[in-house]
């Protein structure tokens, strides 16, 4: 027997003989330790009473959009959201017509058109019913519209004595089904667990004009950034990455703005705002030309030109401070030297919460160097101190400072900004 424990489902029951068919269904959930709320039709009273079904859920039983004190105390919107998975069953043919239309003139439509879990069906009509062409169509749009289904099976109909497709599937077939979308919900919550979340990353170099044809730059790759982009949007965040000029194809799964200058990186991160998580991990140039020439400098005399330079905005530290503050904000941080006292420094300058700290010194130990390559090792470093990781591959940094991420987004506690400590991990 599935242990259904902590399982929250929102079962609606529609009126139709079938529906003295989920009273055992209740029973069976309830024995694997499920939370099972219902609600029910107009309809759906006249076969089976809120008594009975209140008495297996031991719950109260919801039946009225205009209930105030159901409102009040709940609400349709939280009823159809604190659920795991919705459950309709009996399906009818009328409820599935207004699911496949976004009609919701009761608490059963409206709690199905509210929700943002996914809806299992178990469909019990006549067989006429069932193969009626605007039922086929409505089914036909449920499917679409990601809406599961679970029978209906072939049989004998309870009411009529007719025989055919409509049949509502028995009470140990909806539970496997149910059991079986629960636990994909779980995988994917697992393998998702910062799905909901915004995420802003920076990556690459920045080219900052001294002509038309001259710029000044770095060695940035864009790797690491695109990494940690890409393993945001596999652990579920959406994901806006805000780059430089790079040699690399744009991450799947992740909105991609391809800027020059870092006054172009600044106004582009400034409008993904607000988020939730920002990694600045591109290489910025910290001065421009203060005004590049329109045309192309000419070698004219000996004297090469002077250029006049002038500071960059320092992007982490405006998203640091901006009114929309990411709840997390991490920056990197390049070093040839005291790296970690180094790192902590910038924390306190640059105000935010995380710093990812690389040894770009010829003397780090990483073949290769770091700039441009695909090793990296690094240290996290938070106020509290310092984490150093061993040498990996950029792509299992990323990870690993997702898996971070996550965990902290995990923890529904609210933290202070200086409460993330650094533990090896
Ligand atoms: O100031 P420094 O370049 O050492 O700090 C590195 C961190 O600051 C990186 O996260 C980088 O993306 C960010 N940065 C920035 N805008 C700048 C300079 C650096 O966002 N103008």
């Amino acid at each position: 027997m599935a242990d259904l424990t902590g399982k929250k489902l929102l079962l609606i029951i529609g009126g139709g003989i079938a529906a003295y068919k989920v009273l055992e269904l209740i029973r069976r959930l309830k024995e694997r330790g499920a939370s099972v709320r219902a609600v029910m039709t107009g309809a759906a009273q006249r076969f089976v009473t809120p008594l009975s079904v209140g008495a297996l859920t031991s719950e109260r039983v919801f039946t009225d959009l205009f209930d105030l004190n159901d409102e009040r105390e709940i609400g349709h919107i939280r009823l159809s959201r604190e659920a795991d998975l919705v459950v309709v069953a009996p399906a009818t043919a009328d409820l599935m017509a207004k699911m496949a239309s976004g009609l919701c003139n009761d608490l059963a439509s409206t709690a199905l058109m509210a929700t943002d879990k996914p809806v299992l069906v178990a469909p019990a009509m006549n067989p006429k019913m069932w193969q009626h062409p605007a039922t086929a169509r409505n089914v036909r749009q449920l499917k679409a519209d990601g809406i599961y289904f679970v029978g209906p099976e072939a049989g004998e109909m309870a009411e009529s004595g007719e025989a055919g497709i409509g049949r509502m599937a028995e009470p140990a077939a909806i539970l496997a089904a149910i059991e079986e979308h629960l636990a994909a919900i779980e995988g994917k919550a697992a393998t998702q667990p910062l799905k909901g979340r915004r995420a802003i990353v920076t990556s690459g170099p920045t080219h900052e004009p001294i002509d038309p044809v001259r710029y000044i730059a770095n060695r940035s790759s864009g790797k690491q950034g695109q990494a940690i982009a890409a393993a945001l949007a596999a652990a579920g965040a959406s994901v806006t990455l805000v780059t430089g000029p790079v040699a690399l194809a744009a991450p799947a799964g992740v909105t991609t703005i391809a800027v020059e200058t870092a006054e172009e990186m600044l106004s582009h991160v400034v409008a993904a705002l607000p988020a939730d998580i920002a990694v600045m991990a591109a290489a910025v140039a910290d001065w421009r030309v203060a005004k590049p020439a329109g045309r192309k400098l000419k070698k004219t005399g000996k004297t090469p030109p002077a250029l006049k330079l002038t500071p960059n905005p320092d992007i982490l530290a405006a998203v640091a401070t901006h009114a929309n503050r990411p709840e997390l904000v991490i920056g990197f941080a390049a070093e040839t030297n005291d790296l970690v006292k180094n790192a902590k420094a910038k924390l306190a300058a640059k105000g935010c919460d995380w710093i990812i700290a690389n040894d770009v010194s010829a003397t780090s130990g990483v073949a290769g160097g770091v700039m441009g390559a695909d090793r990296n090792r690094v240290h996290l470093v938070v106020a509290a101190g310092a984490d150093p990781w061993p040498e990996m591959r950029k792509a299992e940094v990323a990870a690993r400072l997702v898996a971070r991420i996550a965990e902290h987004f995990g923890d529904s506690r609210p933290r202070r900004r200086d409460e993330a400590e650094a533990h090896p991990s």
